[in-house]
């Protein structure tokens, strides 16, 4: 079914006529694919869905590639991103022509399914920004935590279920709440990832989001339960690199205080929610997906 989406974003590059595009094409990692699977899912497998698909995964190749250069990132998915092979320049361009390639092609679905798409992919952007901002300064606030990761992650995941639901002729603001859900759960178990994994098995080096400067929930709620003089050295380690000892400070921290947990627990209810959402509405392999989510090892 995905390779259907495979061969329709070949078909776009390969409109292009462009032997760099396409050979930067080849270079590109392809990931999970969760949102091309969550609109065939909800959609089926016809033309519009794939279309839909297809540009919703070519919109997110490019958010990566400029996230890579923006967070200095050289690696995604365990391999060298392609600014460590090629360059930011490169780099961002290459997310420039897949992003306005989707956008050309996005005219030609539905106007509502391109309403809905294009609307995420100015979250998006505002989310990155508030990302980077926040990353200034040592941010203690949840709620502006949430907001951030709603629209870096989950404003497009919620367009995907929308306008697969469109497509379908199905109630379109359960699968909005799904893709929601589904999103801010996703980006709630990364930015855990980022502190349970090494760089052997992420592909990235470990509390990198804290030496890059970003306190994601489980700084925000280690900061909380933190005394004064703790709270002190924890500000004092934002945005540096870390030694191993200051490492495994951070580390047994949150552990003695089951941060990891709480963090997992609150991914948890928002998966459970839209898990209950799809049962209801008999979508059992919707309600898998959101459970395998959270299945992930730590
Ligand atoms: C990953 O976050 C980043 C995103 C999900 C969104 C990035 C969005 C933009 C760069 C703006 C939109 C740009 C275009 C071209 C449409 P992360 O750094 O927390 O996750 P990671 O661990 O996967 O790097
Ligand atoms: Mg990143």
């Amino acid at each position: 079914m995905l390779s259907a989406v495979e061969r329709k974003v070949e078909q776009f590059i390969n409109d292009l006529n462009d032997k760099e595009i396409s050979a930067l094409y080849s270079k590109l990692p392809h990931g999970k694919r969760l949102r091309a699977k969550l609109i065939l899912k909800i959609a089926g497998s016809n033309l519009s869905a794939i279309k839909t698909a297809a540009v919703v995964e070519m919109i997110h190749a490019a958010s990566l590639l400029h996230d890579d250069v923006i967070d200095d990132a050289y690696t995604r998915r365990s391999k060298p991103s392609l600014n460590a092979l090629y360059g930011n320049k490169t780099a961002i361009m290459f997310g420039d022509v897949l992003y306005s390639k989707g956008f050309l092609e996005l005219n030609n679905i539905s106007t509502e399914v391109a309403r809905i798409v294009s609307n995420a992919v100015v979250q998006l952007s505002l989310g990155e920004l508030k990302d980077v901002s926040l990353s200034k300064t040592f941010n203690t606030d949840k709620d502006i935590y949430l907001e951030m990761i709603y629209q870096k992650t989950a404003s497009l995941i919620e367009a995907s279920a929308g306008a697969a639901a469109i497509l379908a002729g199905k109630p379109k603001s359960v699968y909005l709440t799904y893709g929601r859900n589904l999103g801010l759960a996703f980006q709630m178990i990364d930015d855990l990832l980022d502190i349970t994994s090494n760089s052997e098995t992420l592909g990235k080096p470990a509390l990198h989001d804290f030496v890059e400067g970003k306190t994601t929930l489980p700084y925000i709620y280690l900061y909380e339960v933190l005394d004064d003089a703790q709270k002190v050295k924890l500000r004092s380690l934002h945005a540096k690199v870390l030694t191993k000892e200051e490492e495994e400070w951070i580390t047994q921290k949150m552990d003695e205080h089951q941060i990891l947990l709480k963090c997992y627990a609150q991914a948890k209810e928002l998966i459970d929610e839209a898990v209950e959402l799809m049962n209801e509405h008999g979508e059992e392999v919707l309600s898998d997906i959101a459970q395998e989510m959270i299945d992930r090892e730590f």
